[in-house]
């Protein structure tokens, strides 16, 4: 049907110096002019009760400018990773055998994920982690 390819959508406005759309292609990396800086959460961590060895995923997902560095705190200080807890790529935390009840080790406590992009950082919410406690007692 059309046998010339337009290059915009729209006709160019009558008058309209070709400067103006060079200054305007310009414009758009610059941060902040079209708010792309702009960081915040999708999804942040829930409270969760998981029975001690379950596997436990927490889940921390940013929309912002990338790239994106998801860490996470457990109350208040960093998680170090370890062959038991390891933040996914998609920034979510995965324990794969949750410990409690045992001295020290104890995964139960406040979870949030701190995302950073070069703009800035947001920390989420604080979600709980409990033991159910079926197994206390014995
Ligand atoms: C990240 O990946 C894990 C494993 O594939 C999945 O369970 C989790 O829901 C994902 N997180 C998000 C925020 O999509």
């Amino acid at each position: 049907m059309a046998s010339s390819v337009r290059p915009l959508a729209r006709p160019w406005p009558p008058g309209m110096p070709v400067g103006a759309l060079l200054f305007l292609l310009l414009l758009g990396p610059i941060p902040g002019v079209w708010c792309i800086s702009e960081l915040f959460f999708i999804k942040e961590p829930q409270d969760v009760t998981v029975t001690r060895k379950d596997p436990v995923i927490l889940d921390c997902q940013a929309h912002g400018e990338v790239p994106i560095k998801v860490t996470w705190l457990k109350n208040g200080a960093k998680v170090s990773e370890n062959k038991r807890i390891q933040v996914l790529s998609n920034g979510s935390l995965y324990i794969s055998e949750v410990e409690g009840r045992r001295g020290e080790q104890s995964d139960e406590g406040f979870y949030q994920c701190l995302a950073m992009n070069k703009y800035g950082a947001i920390l989420s919410q604080k979600a709980h982690l409990t033991l159910s406690r079926i197994e206390v007692g014995l």
